[in-house]
Formats: C-alpha cells, structure tokens, sequence
C-alpha cells in the first residue's frame, strides 16, 4: 500500500529528520522552510558578516525550533591573511581593469550606491576566523563546508556537537576529508549549480559512496524529481543534497531579483554554462550577457579567488541595483530546466516525496523470475 510507505535512510535516524533531502539556499526563509517541510535546510552564509551569521542563525532557531538544520562556509585554502582590498586592487592587471570599464560604458551601468555581495568583505583567513567563530558559538546543528574543509575547523565543529560535511567534486579530494574527519559528504557533480567540478553525478556519486566507506554520502548535482533521488539511493547515496530546486520557491523570492526569476523558468538544461567570470572559480550559471562578454574573443581570463571577487564585485551589484537586464544572472544547475513556476518549498518537497516513493516501488518491475 503506497501511502503506508515513507521514505527513509539511515541518516534520517542520526539526524533526527522525516527526509534524506537536504536543501542549500542563501535565504532564511527557504531554509527555515526546507527543515519545518521534514526535510534539512543549510544557510549558505559565506558572504555574511559575522554578526549578520549571528543573527540570521538565530532566526532560524526561532523559526524552526527544535528541528535541525545547518550552515555552510566556503573556506577554500590560500586566501590573503587579512581584509585588504587595496593590496588586492593593486595587483589586479590594467587588461582586466579595461575590460570591466569597457562593459560598464557599453550597458551604461551607473555606479552601485554600496559594494556588491561579493566586495562587502574580501574573502580572507581573517573573516573566515570570524565567520568560523559566529558559526561555533551559535546552537546551529550543523556546520558544511563548501569548498575546503580545515581538520581544526571540523574538529572544533565536532567539539561543539555538530555534525560536520564537506562537499567535494572529485575521488582525488576523498581521502584529505576523510581525514578531516567529516561526518558526511556530498558528492557534488558536474551539473551542479554554482561552484562545481568536471565529474558528471552519475560518474561520481558510486566512486565516492565506495570509497567513502561508513561515512554516509549525500548526491549532488542535478537531482530535480523523485526520480533522481531513487537513482541517488540506487547509486549507494544516502540522501540528496539540492540547490537550484529552492531558487523558484515562493520562500526564496524576497532574495531573488524578480529578471532572474524570469530567465530561471524559461531556462532549460542547455541554457547554463561552467564561467570562472563569477568569482575565479569553475561556477556554473544561467547564459547571459555576462558569461557572453567573459567568453567573447576580447576578453581576459579571469582572475583567481579572490582577485575576480573584487574586480567584478561592485559591477555585479550594480547590475543588479540598477536593472541591466542582459546581464543580470544567478547560478543555478542543469536541473533548472524541470523547475518552471513558483511554489512552496512544502509542495516541492511533498511531490519529491511522492514520486521517489513511487519510482522505489516500481523498480521491482525490473526483475523477473527465472
Ligand atoms: C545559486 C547557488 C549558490 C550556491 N552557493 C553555494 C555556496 O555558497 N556554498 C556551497 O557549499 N554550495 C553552494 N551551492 C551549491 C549547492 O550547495 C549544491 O551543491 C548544488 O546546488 C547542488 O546541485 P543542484 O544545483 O543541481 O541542485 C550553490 C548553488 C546555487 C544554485
């Protein structure tokens, strides 16, 4: 009987959850909604300032209770020591210097009236002690590490009894994070949205669940319906981990430039390409004007984190404050193309629910007796 059914994984039981569906968003609304929905959300808050980490986990807290969920910090190694933007801004070549004015006078963006996301701070050890800091004082009961995963960070995360997750690309970083001595890891793909890697999901996800021995995997990457999450846990996953699907719910609009919206749902899996333009590392997007002009015949490579950072960071925000259409773009996966209206996280989560169910239940019609 379908409905006495429900879906379940052994990291249900160590997490105290309903789903194996974690969900990653930037906005406390969506997460706050991803966890009261059965599932755990995790707040992305690398570009927020200590205190703002401090008080937008307390909201959280406020909003969801008893239930857990998490925080995720992009800690990748060789950031300058300190918050310098001028020692940045100083080495950052004429070429590209030219090249940004260039886009700036041929889409007549005027100036931003404060720095973007990514020049509010620049990316350094620094912040990321403070950051750090907001994230282990705070009763947050999980901490994921997005790119990186410093072993005195996951054992002072463990310390403080949270659950620790590092999310890697590739069976080349495995073995460093198991060392670091992560609770979790999600296998991230090539279809992912955002920072992301060259293997595919389908080529990653066995490797890494092999190679990752007890420690449970999560699949990430291009997971979209219940359909992908069955073949998840086919795949030897534990649980999906999921990005983009969050971008059109009704929870994450207050964070989402109502153009991006718009490009979002006529986007289909074609319509997203792999660009360094966005912060110095692979991150996939929308294809827009902006990943155009980065990919045109005259323009420069970019830069490495964080020098990309500071050199696009105020334009982007501009962009955005000032309603230049053809360049305005978010990071989103392949998945896209199966997310065409906004909804509810709760109906999201309840139809992938479902339909995993379903697919579960039907795969028996593959074997036969012989
Ligand atoms: C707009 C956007 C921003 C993201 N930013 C981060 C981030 O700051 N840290 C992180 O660990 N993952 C980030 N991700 C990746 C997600 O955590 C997740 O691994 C990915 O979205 C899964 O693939 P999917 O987009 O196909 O669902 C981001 C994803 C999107 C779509």
């Amino acid at each position: 009987m379908t409905n006495q059914l429900q879906l379940w994984s052994p990291v249900c039981d160590q997490l105290g959850i309903r789903y194996p569906i974690f969900g990653f968003a930037h906005c406390v609304q969506t997460v706050a909604a991803i966890t009261n929905a059965g599932g755990f959300g995790v707040y992305g808050a690398t570009r927020r300032f200590p205190q703002e980490i401090h008080d937008e986990l307390a909201e959280i807290r406020e909003l969801v209770g008893d239930r857990p969920f998490g925080v995720d910090l992009v800690l990748p190694p060789g950031m300058p020591e300190h918050n310098s933007r001028e020692a940045i801004e100083a080495e950052i070549p004429d070429e590209h210097k030219q090249f940004v004015k260039k886009l700036i006078d041929q889409y007549q963006v005027p100036e931003a009236s404060g720095p973007g996301m990514r020049t509010r701070f620049i990316r350094s050890a620094e912040i990321e002690a403070a950051q750090i800091e907001a994230v282990l004082k705070s009763d947050v009961n999980m901490f994921a590490c997005g790119i990186g995963s410093p072993p005195e960070v996951i054992n002072a995360a463990r310390g403080q009894g949270k659950v620790t997750l590092a999310l890697i690309g590739s069976p080349h970083h495995m073995q460093r994070t198991l060392a670091a001595g992560v609770d979790l890891i999600v296998a991230q793909g090539y279809d992912a949205g955002a920072h992301t890697g060259p293997i595919g999901t389908y080529s990653l996800v066995p490797q890494l669940v092999d190679a990752a021995g007890d420690v449970p995997v999560l699949a990430a990457g291009g997971v979209a319906t219940g359909r992908h999450i069955a073949a998840a846990l086919a795949m030897g996953a534990q649980g999906v981990w999921m990005g983009t699907a969050w971008l059109l719910t009704t929870e994450h609009q207050e964070h989402l430039h109502p153009v991006n919206a718009a490009k979002l749902i006529a986007a289909g899996s074609g319509d997203t390409v792999i660009t360094r333009s966005e912060s110095g590392k692979t991150f996939r997007q929308v294809r827009t004007g902006w990943s155009q002009a980065w990919e045109a015949d005259d323009a420069p490579a970019p830069l490495k984190m964080p020098y990309q950072d500071v050199l696009v960071g105020d334009l982007l925000g501009a962009i955005e404050e000032h309603n230049i259409e053809p360049l305005i773009h978010s990071g989103a996966g392949q998945s896209v193309g199966y997310f065409n209206e906004i909804r509810s996280v709760a109906d999201v989560m309840d139809q992938l629910v479902e339909e995993t169910c379903k697919t579960l239940e039907a795969q028996s019609r593959f074997l036969k007796s012989t």
